[in-house]
């Protein structure tokens, strides 16, 4: 939990605060944007919940924060306890973003696919008594997808914990050298029924997407929505070969997707046209930068 005695300047008075122990990951701002917002290094609270459902999102932010940077002077345990549980947080039937983002990923976001062949852990989140009674609830977890490197937080105690298969790339599997399932190359694989593996090198030499049935794309740190912008991003530095990013998104034309759900940066959902658009202009401008 974050201390009073570590609040930082930058927070507007009132109930809710951010902390200097804030990594700037953007899980907080994802959750309450009405809220936090990035302030230099830090997020902060530019605007304290005034609705009972902007608190709620505020209280989401507080249990996903991966590093506890996020406090109240006075607790609603009501609130906290519904915030809580509202993770697994259901996006569309069956796929869910999980919350309690880890600080061994930099905060980054994971998921979970219920299927009836075998339900999928997206990436790690923490490794919670709550997720795991939640994952058990919801049929176990059969696969576990490892979108890079970067990614991996406690996938191998999912893993032991579920009998789970890892997959990674054997260009990123020194950071899960034991994964049950390694994947070669740059072409796609159909893993299972509805679940095609795509590998996006570029922020990483192993770095994959995973789509499902055509609608939901996990990117891990190839792709993401700025909300800002109102585009699609990639990103601009931490790159291992810039060429090798550009080939990749634009790879990406050949699938059908309407989902992005990355491991850092917003979600967002279009119609598959739509879509295909925004991925054209990123892949444009791109471009020109090379
Ligand atoms: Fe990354």
């Amino acid at each position: 939990m974050a201390k009073l005695s570590k609040r930082l300047s930058t927070n507007v008075e009132g109930n809710f605060f951010v902390d200097s122990t804030c990594i700037d990951c953007d899980t907080c701002r994802q959750l309450a944007p009405t809220t936090f917002v990035e302030n230099g290094d830090y997020s902060t609270v530019f605007h304290q919940p005034k609705s009972r459902s902007e608190e709620f999102e505020a209280y989401q932010a507080l249990i996903a924060c991966p590093v506890g940077s996020i406090g109240v002077v006075e607790n609603n345990d009501s609130q906290f306890t519904q915030a809580k549980t509202s993770f697994p947080l259901e996006l569309e039937a069956g796929v869910f973003y999980n919350g309690f983002n880890s600080e061994k990923s930099f905060g980054a976001n994971s998921y979970f696919v219920q299927h009836p062949e075998g339900n999928w852990l997206v990436d790690s989140p923490r490794y919670l008594k709550h997720l795991v009674n939640t994952f058990k609830d919801l049929g176990g977890i059969q696969y576990i997808f490892l979108s890079h490197e970067d990614d991996v937080a406690d996938a191998s105690r999912y893993a032991k914990t579920f009998g789970a298969t890892r997959i990674i790339h054997r260009a990123d599997a020194h950071a899960m050298p034991d994964a049950e399932r390694i994947v070669d190359g740059q072409e796609k694989v159909q893993a299972t029924p509805g679940f095609m593996l795509i590998p996006v090198s570029g922020h990483t030499k192993g770095s994959m997407a995973l789509l499902y049935n055509n609608r939901f794309l996990f990117t891990g740190d190839h792709l993401w929505w700025d909300p800002h912008k109102e585009q699609l991003g990639t990103p601009s530095n931490l790159i291992w070969d810039k060429t090798q990013l550009l080939q990749s998104l634009s790879r990406l034309s050949e699938v059908t997707f309407e989902w992005v759900l990355p491991g850092h940066g917003h979600r967002v959902h279009f119609d598959g046209a739509t879509m295909q658009c925004h991925l054209k202009a990123l892949v444009d401008s791109r471009s020109l930068t090379l």
